[in-house]
């Protein structure tokens, strides 16, 4: 939705194209759709599974209107260089920070490189706030218009609210390790069904019409845990850091994916990605010894299982992004154990995908 408002302020619609990753949740492509516009989709680059500027600047037309930077798992590349890109031929750029927030790109707080940026404050994200999220802007104008379209936003009622903050204290009270899949079984099953409040409803993973009442603003009550959550989020983001750096080590001693030295610095670990053979049989065994796996981006367009064409996107087309999303798990980088984690990885280290054979890119594109 700040995504949604941020391309109403900048005045996107019919006609115009918006440049973005074909890896990604499919809530972005959504909120172009919904303004009217077009999304072209760019691949990722096998090292750092964001689009390379090469690639953004092959994607961009005469009707390009906006570049989407995202920083994936918490790692922004070439934001410096694709905004100043997009500056020279006029194209704003918006950065997707939801996995990002808290985090740098060459020593800048993600989102400060690009004219505006969002993030998220869903239930996984650097800092939560149950469901939620916000946009920033630098120029005025956009800001004064930004406030505009704001005007516009449906808030939460009573029961809505009351359901968040519930919500919020289940979690924080009853999830751990040995709760975390039933619970996150439960969740997704009762958001599906629209029984309780979930990150998307099922229209929007199912089609790319807008949702009545999709332009829903935070109710006070998620401020107050976002403040709260705020608090902690430097010795968060440090233990992040800590434990994705040690995964990639570890990752890149025995020939698995692993990022490159040079953009270490600029990486938030908000998950680290992993790539299996048998993702099933990978998440089932990750259950039994108690490792929170997640199996964000199994899709393209996250979680879209199936045809992504309603959405514009031919998965041939994007052939890392497609081999990346048919393997993909993302190990916790929040845990106070990241030995469970390393031990986990050693017993079933026949499970995961080398270099050479990672999904099908050649092993001179690995990290
Ligand atoms: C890259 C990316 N952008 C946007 C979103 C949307 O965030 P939210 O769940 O708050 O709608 C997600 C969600 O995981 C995401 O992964």
């Amino acid at each position: 939705m700040a995504l949604y408002a941020l391309l109403k302020a900048m005045q996107v619609g019919e006609g115009d194209e918006v440049v973005m990753p074909a890896f990604t949740c499919v809530v972005v492509p959504n909120a172009v759709l919904y303004a009217g516009a077009t999304a072209r989709y760019v691949d990722i680059d096998a090292k750092t599974l964001n689009p390379s500027l090469e690639a953004i600047e092959a994607a961009v037309t005469e009707q390009t209107k906006v570049i989407l930077v995202q920083n994936t798992f918490g790692l922004s590349t070439e934001v410096d260089r694709i905004a100043a890109f997009a500056r020279e031929r006029g194209i704003r750029t918006i950065e997707d920070c939801t996995h990002g927030f808290g985090g740098t790109f060459g020593g800048r707080p993600n989102g400060t490189w690009s004219d505006a940026a969002f993030y998220s404050t869903q239930w996984n994200k650097p800092f939560s706030t149950g469901l939620g999220g916000f946009a920033v802007v630098k120029d005025p104008v956009l800001r004064e218009r930004l406030e505009a379209v704001n005007r516009e936003l449906i808030r939460p009622g009573r029961r809505q609210a009351a359901m968040l903050g519930l919500l919020v204290r289940v979690k924080s009270a009853l999830v751990n390790d040995t709760t975390y899949w039933p619970a996150l079984r439960a969740y997704r099953a009762l958001s599906r069904r629209g029984l309780v409040l979930g990150s998307s409803t099922g229209g929007e993973v199912s089609s790319t019409e807008m949702p009545e009442a999709y332009f829903r603003g935070a109710a006070a009550v998620q401020a107050a845990v976002g403040l709260r959550a705020l608090a902690k989020l430097d010795a968060l983001s440090a233990r992040r850091r800590e434990n994705g750096l040690r995964y990639n080590e570890w990752m890149c001693a025995r020939g698995y994916f692993n990022y490159p030295d040079e953009v270490l610095p600029d990486h938030g670990f908000l998950k680290f990605p992993v790539f299996v053979r048998d993702r099933a049989a990978f998440l089932e065994r990750a259950e039994h010894a108690k490792v929170q796996l997640g199996d964000w981006f199994c899709s393209m367009l996250h979680p879209v299982e199936g045809d992504l064409s309603p959405w514009g996107l031919d998965a041939d087309h994007f052939p890392v992004a497609r081999k990346a999303a048919a393997a993909i798990l993302n190990l916790p980088t929040d845990t106070a154990d990241p030995e469970r984690v390393l031990a986990f990885l050693e017993r079933e280290e026949g499970e995961l995908v080398g270099e050479s054979a990672f999904p099908g890119i050649s092993s001179t594109a690995m990290g």
